[in-house]
């Protein structure tokens, strides 16, 4: 059975895209059969696997709002194991169209149902909001990765996302879990850094991940060849510490990795 993994905080600029390409491109190298779900309509897990949003014909949206079936929507990335069902700018109306459907908030569920098997780890890529398309990736979603940027204000927010969590478990999802919470843009010689990640242990405790995804170059520029950071330097710094989180996720969800 597939496993469904929102990455998701409404505050910008965390590292959400990031984790989204980067865990999947990890899990596809572990030979695991990936699916990188783009429900952000900047579209930047899109372009960060090397697809032209301005290409795509069948987003997520035509899925969640036309009824179109997800196995249509699925892009083959030229990564072995790795999928993706892409997104485009048009997303964005995609929140005002679904509000008059019914069962608004399930769309992304019905359709990721179809195709959840094919998979072992479906990952969604979350804007950086808490409207109906996120709203509807939580709902589709088993578990939640939270990423928080070691910086100043990492916390700024949380209290909100976990409420929102929360008002989804009661009335939407009951079986949702936090994966965890994943400290990005780690830098070691900085204070700052070393002081949210105390902070954010002693709060959250073992909920936080003990992989440290590190500020590192080659994780930022690989995007722009279109490519996740394992392709483009498999020995950077960025790329293994991703690769490590995707070995604590399968042995926190005890599958023996390839
Ligand atoms: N570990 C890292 N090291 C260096 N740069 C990083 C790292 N993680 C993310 N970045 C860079 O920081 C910026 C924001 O990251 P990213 O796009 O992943 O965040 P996001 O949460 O998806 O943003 P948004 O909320 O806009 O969707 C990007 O330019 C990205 O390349
Ligand atoms: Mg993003």
């Amino acid at each position: 059975m597939g496993k469904i993994i929102a990455i998701a905080n409404q505050k910008g600029g965390v590292g959400k895209t990031t984790t989204a390409i980067n865990l999947a491109a990890s899990l596809a190298a572990l030979e695991l059969k990936t699916l990188i779900v783009d429900a952000d309509p900047q579209a930047n897990a899109t372009s960060g696997v090397g697809i032209n949003p301005k290409e795509v014909e069948v987003s997520i949206y035509e899925c969640m709002v036309d009824d179109i079936e997800a196995t249509k929507c699925i892009v083959q990335t030229d990564i072995k194991y790795l999928d993706i069902i892409p997104s485009h700018i048009d997303l964005v109306g995609a929140e005002v169209e679904m509000v008059s459907i019914d069962k608004r908030e399930q769309k992304m569920k019905m359709s990721l149902s179809a195709i959840k098997d094919d998979y072992d780890y479906i990952i969604i890529d979350c804007s950086p909001s808490l409207g109906l398309i996120t709203v509807n990736a939580l709902t589709a979603s088993d578990s939640l990765i939270v990423p928080v940027q070691c910086e100043y204000f990492a916390l700024e927010g949380l209290g909100k996302l976990l409420n929102t969590i929360k008002i989804i478990q009661n009335r939407l999802n009951p079986e949702l879990e936090i994966e965890g919470i994943l400290l990005t843009m780690y830098d070691l010689r900085l204070n700052l850094s070393n002081q949210v990640v105390q902070e954010v242990r002693t709060h959250f405790k073992t909920m936080v991940f003990n992989t440290l995804i590190p500020r590192n170059i080659k994780l930022s520029e690989s995007p722009s060849f279109g490519v996740p950071a394992i392709s483009h330097d498999a020995d950077s710094k960025g790329a293994i510490s991703y690769l490590n989180l995707a070995k604590e996720i399968l042995e926190r969800n005890q599958v023996n990795a390839a």
